[in-house]
């Protein structure tokens, strides 16, 4: 189980967390969606067809390398752009799918909207009707934690610090802008993490963005064997178990 705590910011402070049951199948877990704006569109008018073809075309462009975005331009006000990432370490074939999932359950959740966003473990799919590449999304954010916690957070806490600012740092050193990493801990336990950005970002802006994602991680995780603080431009998790296959 890992429950999911919810924070728009800075419009509202509003915080609420439930229950998320952990799938174990071979899909990709359902996360946390977000339909960010008051603005309809109807069907079948030309937004309706450029949402179409934008899907369309970032299931295509983005799993051979996990990242993409584009615009598809119209009118000025049936314009639309979306993004998409996958984590580093998922393969096309499951990138394909997962983005295949995101835009289908988009129709559903967030039906007529003009603006919505969407995560699943393996990727997340945003789309607007402003261009909004290049710049860090702060709006669009959600914590998820373990429930459990450890037995000795005034220890452990540093060290999920410790461990997600190192991988801050690898990945924003690396074109992908994704780091996987792990830390030996006292006993036998070994702490995981991950940190990704989307590649729309500069390197520097990805660091920023990592910075408040792990600024944000005692609020949310204190003390939790696991947690995640995740948003529409990067992310950060740990675990004390392996995230991804081989970090
Ligand atoms: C969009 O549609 C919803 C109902 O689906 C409605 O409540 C809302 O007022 C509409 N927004 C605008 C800006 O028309």
């Amino acid at each position: 189980m890992e429950m999911l705590n919810m924070k728009s910011i800075p419009l509202s402070l509003l915080l609420f967390s439930l229950l998320l049951q952990a799938g174990n199948c071979a899909n990709s877990a359902f996360l946390f969606h977000f339909c960010f704006s008051k603005e309809n569109y109807t069907a079948n008018s030309p937004y309706d067809t450029n949402l179409n073809e934008l899907f369309d075309l970032l299931s295509t462009k983005v799993p051979p390398t996990g990242f993409g975005f584009d615009t598809i331009t119209g009118k000025c006000q049936n314009q639309v752009s979306g993004l998409a990432l996958c984590r580093g370490d998922v393969s096309s074939e499951n990138c394909k799918s997962c983005i295949n999932d995101a835009s289908k359950e988009l129709r559903k959740r967030c039906p007529n909207k003009k603006d919505a966003i969407i995560w699943y473990d393996y990727c997340f799919l945003k789309y607007s009707n402003e261009y909004f590449f290049g710049e860090i999304d702060t709006k669009n954010k959600f914590f998820l934690l373990n429930g459990n916690k450890v037995d000795n957070s005034k220890t452990f806490n540093p060290k999920v610090n410790e461990l997600l600012s190192s991988l801050a740092k690898k990945a924003t050193a690396t074109p992908k802008l994704y780091a996987t990493g792990d830390l030996k801990l006292e006993g036998s336990e070994t702490l995981y993490g991950l940190a990704q950005c989307t590649r729309d970002l500069s390197g520097p802006d990805c660091k920023k963005c990592l910075d408040v994602a792990i600024s944000e991680v005692p609020n949310c995780c204190d003390g939790q064997r696991g947690g995640r603080t995740v948003g529409g431009s990067c992310n950060v998790r740990y675990e004390l178990y392996p995230i991804v296959d081989a970090s």
